[in-house]
């Protein structure tokens, strides 16, 4: 087990270190003496962390999997197991919350039985509910998105000492001090590559917070203003990660086109990011991901794509809604016509590119004409693929406040289905150009049932890829070919997934 300097700064202070020791317990030692003196000692606690939300989440939580496992905590797949359970949120629709809710009340049956249990809730609804969360019942640490560089010790004082601990942003549109932004820098860097959740692929942070607006949308209330983060220490992340063998890096932002760093007479954007990353080697895929439709920046991102042979043909640039007067009410600052530029001139620079999207029906207002506006640009962009969401009114935000959520659920389903019913059409067409050709593929592990699998074909089970261009691939290898490049010839397809054998 590594020493964790970082958890042992933070949390005793520089002097002292610490040891994992048979049976799991934890020695820590007080360098500063002559002999080393054992001056703590506690046995190692298991902790179960679950994740909801977008990837920005699934980042946050290797972060902290990192953290707590560097700093002697054992990480347990079953909660029952846990002396510590922690919930990774999500606030941007309503349901995601609650799914956290429900789950926070299961929790409070099991601390029924079980007082000694810590439950804590960290992430977007962490910081948006704050106290109110942390008067539930089953709660006993309530811990914000830019608090993470805490959850050690709030963990480890929770077990300790039993009191209820609160760890948010007081100012969430305030920029952050300096310490604040370093402290999470020197996390991200410290803890950035020990839990890889897909083999030799890792997120990196290009940029944090979102300073748009969009009248729905939850996160610049949660995730505060945006910062991006230096270009150097991306790029040394990245030179660790490759050296640990990770082959594809997606940098990600809430708006990660928007990426801007100025140091001494230069300002770097996303293209030059994209460049610099090229150049590390090991490096072989290079993604980022999301989108938001600005013109600023756009060709060199673009162009970047279409120069840098390591950065994917791949754009997921939500959309939102097919109705300039739908997204003018969501403040989302373009037109369709607008939209639809940007993509042209993608297409024409990267010719094959693959382009996903997002949308939300029943906004606000949404008349059928709006839907149906909807309905023709997804029709004319023939997306890859698209994220498609019935609008959710979120507490605070200027839709909610404003904005009568006048869309029945009923009518929101409907056109939720048409639409996805429409864009499978497309991605089944799309899905058959494939046929009989051979595309290379980042291996991501067992496909969804490995069990049934292994026990089915045990040196042959189905394994599951994507190619660059982020079509997900299905065909049976070696499990060892997991973090790998393969090749795979395509035999069969369906409207999200192809199918082959591998070559
Ligand atoms: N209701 C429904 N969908 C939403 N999204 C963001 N906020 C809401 C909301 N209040 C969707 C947007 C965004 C994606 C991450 O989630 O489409 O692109
Ligand atoms: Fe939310 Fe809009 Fe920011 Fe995306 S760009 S995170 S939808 S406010």
């Amino acid at each position: 087990m590594k020493i964790s300097p970082f958890f042992v700064k933070k949390k005793f202070g520089k002097n002292h270190i610490f040891s994992i020791m048979p049976h799991q317990s934890v020695l820590l030692f007080d360098i500063t003496l002559e002999i080393p003196y054992i001056c703590a000692s506690m046995s190692a606690k298991t902790v179960h962390i679950k994740s909801f939300g977008c990837q920005m989440n699934k980042l946050d939580t290797a972060l902290v999997t990192s953290a707590l496992r560097q700093g002697g905590f054992g990480l347990v797949d079953d909660e029952k197991e846990a002396d510590v359970v922690l919930i990774n949120t999500c606030s941007v629709r309503g349901h995601a919350e609650e799914k956290v809710l429900s789950h926070l009340g299961n929790l409070k049956h099991i601390k029924e039985s079980r007082p000694e249990l810590v439950v804590g809730v960290i992430g977007c609804m962490a910081q948006r509910l704050g106290a109110e969360l942390l008067g539930h019942e089953a709660v006993d640490v309530v811990c914000g998105p830019a608090q993470i560089p805490q959850i050690t010790s709030l963990v480890t004082e929770a077990l300790q000492e039993k009191k209820k601990t609160l760890a948010v942003t007081r100012k969430i549109r305030q920029k952050a001090d300096e310490e604040e932004t370093q402290t999470l820098e020197d996390f991200e860097s410290v803890f950035d590559s020990d839990d890889k959740q897909i083999p030799n692929q890792a997120f990196v942070r290009a940029m944090r917070g979102c300073n748009n607006f969009c009248t729905y949308c939850i996160v610049p209330y949660v995730r505060g203003p945006e910062v991006s983060r230096p270009p150097n220490a991306i790029i040394e992340q990245i030179k660790r990660l490759a050296g640990e063998g990770v082959k594809l890096v997606t940098l990600l932002g809430q708006t990660v086109n928007s990426y801007k760093y100025t140091a001494g007479e230069k300002t770097y954007c996303l293209a030059d990011l994209l460049q610099m990353a090229s150049e590390v080697e090991g490096i072989e895929w290079l993604r980022f991901v999301t989108n938001y439709p600005l013109e600023e920046f756009f060709d060199e991102i673009i162009q970047a794509m279409a120069d840098l042979p390591k950065v994917c043909n791949f754009l997921h640039m939500p959309t939102q809604s097919g109705s300039d007067r739908i997204l003018k009410a969501m403040n989302r600052n373009y037109t369709v016509r607008y939209y639809m530029e940007l993509l042209d001139r993608a297409r024409a620079t990267v010719p094959g590119i693959a382009i996903a999207g997002d949308f939300i029906v029943g906004f606000p207002g949404e008349t059928e004409e709006d839907f149906q506006a909807t309905v023709e640009l997804v029709k004319k962009v023939r997306y890859k693929n698209c994220f498609v969401f019935k609008y959710s009114p979120r507490p605070g935000t200027t839709a909610e406040n404003r904005l009568e959520d006048d869309v029945s659920e009923k009518i929101k389903k409907k056109r939720n289905t048409e639409l996805l019913g429409v864009q499978e059409k497309i991605s089944d067409e799309l899905s058959k150009e494939f046929l009989n050709k051979d595309v290379l593929v980042l291996v991501e592990g067992l496909s969804k049932k490995p069990h049934l699998n292994k026990a089915e074909n045990k040196n042959n089970p189905q394994l599951v890829g994507r190619t660059a261009t982020d079509w997900i691939v299905v065909f049976n290898g070696p499990e060892s070919l997991a973090g790998e490049f393969a090749t795979v010839k395509i035999t069969k397809t369906a409207p999200l997934t192809l199918f082959g054998e591998l070559l």
